[in-house]
């Protein structure tokens, strides 16, 4: 099993979207594990973004991200992280494929809805960040149902 920490950005929730990306994802067959509203600080922002601090494009993406609510989600899977990305499609919404989250929602060269984490150790890393007193642990029934428990939940 594998987590991955999803943050569902301002322009996500100030359009009414939440509910149906979420939707997407429990679709999927992912499992919830963490989620929370939040309005992200200034620190926070700027350990989360760490790696693009000298990016051009720093000083806003912090600024749209502390600019108002979002939420953030831990959600559980076997190979939960490359899963999520595949589903959020590429950076924009101009460039994303019909059928991805950013494809089907977003235009935007700049807003655009989502984050998730693009690597096992990056979620680890981030989710400590958003989830720092862990997340719930609890049996999903339906996880029966949608992996082969005599295969892939053994061990
Ligand atoms: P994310 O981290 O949000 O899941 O998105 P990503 O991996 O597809 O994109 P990444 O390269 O990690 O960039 C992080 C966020 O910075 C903003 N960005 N703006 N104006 C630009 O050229 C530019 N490039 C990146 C986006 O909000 C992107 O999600
Ligand atoms: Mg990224």
């Amino acid at each position: 099993m594998e987590r991955t920490l999803i943050l569902f950005k301002p322009d996500a929730l100030q359009r009414g979207l939440a509910g149906k990306i979420l939707n997407r994802f429990e679709e999927k067959g992912l499992k919830i594990v963490g989620m929370k509203l939040m309005q992200m600080s200034q620190e926070l922002a700027a350990e989360h973004y760490a790696a693009h601090k000298e990016r051009p494009f720093y000083a806003g993406l912090v600024r749209f991200m502390t600019s108002r609510p979002i939420v953030a989600l831990a959600l559980e899977g076997i190979g939960a992280v490359a899963i999520c990305r595949k589903m959020m499609g590429k950076t924009f919404g101009c460039d994303a494929e019909p059928g991805t989250i950013r494809g089907d929602f977003g235009m935007s060269r700049s807003y655009n809805l989502i984050h998730g984490s693009d690597s096992p150790e990056a979620a680890e890393r981030e989710l400590g960040l958003f989830f720092p007193e862990g997340i719930v642990a609890y049996d999903l029934d339906a996880f029966c149902w949608t992996y082969d428990p005599e295969d892939e939940l053994k061990g």
